[in-house]
């Protein structure tokens, strides 16, 4: 169905792999459009409950937008792609009520960190290297890494990185809080699946909730705290939230239908 994707659902997790390994998994125009599509299948299909996005091979995550692409724009085209792009797939991955955990298992630059960095969260292989190396093209961030990467790292070690172009290794990034767990590359999915297995055991309507508050509290939005309260109101119409408090009266396992 994808020409630059592999898909596969399985117990409710929708793993997207980016399947370009000859070209470092790049993001040409023809992978952020698919990586929309599967991205609106996830908002849309309600036998996905959460998704995984991952790079064919053990190479790369993403190494990057596609550079061949850059030679032929100028500032009109550039903005274009960056702004496509954001409504395509890091918004979208951003804001979608389902979870969405990048699983990085190599080389994550530029649109590539970019890529992992609108997922929900990442875990990363031993081997992973991050980093924004577009000031060696005379670049910027332009999905969303300048804004992102300082929500993520703090101020000053999104300077350094953004400014030196240092690629730095999966343990570091977790230091510093970009990624939650590094595993060996062999069970980086098998890990991202438990994770996620775990998760799709929690009552649905209330993880959506989070993901929107938790990105509302990313940006400094001034409406997260009523937002919150609104969105804890809600839950109490829900009927996951008699379950789940009935459940716990009763002294058994909830389950949830995301109602
Ligand atoms: N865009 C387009 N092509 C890319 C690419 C990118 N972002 N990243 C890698 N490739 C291509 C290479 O051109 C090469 O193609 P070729 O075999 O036709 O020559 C192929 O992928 C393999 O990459 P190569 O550079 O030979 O692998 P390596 O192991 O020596 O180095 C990287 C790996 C990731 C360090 C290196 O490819 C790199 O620096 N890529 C660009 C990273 C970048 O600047 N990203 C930000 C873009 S905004």
């Amino acid at each position: 169905m994808y020409n630059t994707l592999l898909t596969h659902l399985e117990n409710g997790i929708f793993t997207i792999t980016v399947n370009r390994p000859d070209k470092m998994n790049a993001l040409n125009k023809d992978v952020i459009a698919e990586i929309g599509m599967a991205m609106q299948e996830v908002y849309t299909n309600p036998e996905i409950k959460s998704a995984i996005i991952t790079g064919a091979g053990e190479k790369a995550f993403v190494a990057g937008a596609d550079i061949t692409e850059f030679t032929a724009l100028k500032k009109d085209g550039g903005a274009a792609l960056a702004r496509k792009g954001a409504e395509l797939v890091f918004n979208k991955i951003e804001n979608c009520p389902k979870p969405v955990i990048a699983a990085v298992n190599g080389f994550s630059l530029g649109g590539g960190c970019e890529l992992a960095m609108a997922c929900h969260f990442r875990v990363a292989s031993e081997n992973a290297k991050f980093g924004q190396p577009e000031v060696n093209l005379g670049l910027i961030p332009g999905y969303g890494g300048t804004q992102r990467l300082t929500q993520l790292i703090g101020k000053g070690k999104a300077m350094e990185l953004m400014m030196t172009a240092d690629m730095i290794g999966a343990e570091e990034a977790k230091a510093l809080g970009l990624v939650n767990h590094v595993f060996p590359i062999a069970d980086l999915i098998i890990k991202t699946k438990e994770i996620l297995q775990k998760i799709q055991t929690k009552a649905p309507l209330a993880v959506g909730h989070i993901i929107s508050l938790v990105n509302k509290a990313a940006k400094c939005d001034p409406n997260g705290f009523e937002d919150e309260i609104d969105a804890f109101g809600d839950c109490f119409d829900s009927e996951d939230k008699i379950e789940g408090t009935a459940a716990f009266l009763e002294k058994r396992k909830p389950v949830f239908k995301g109602k």
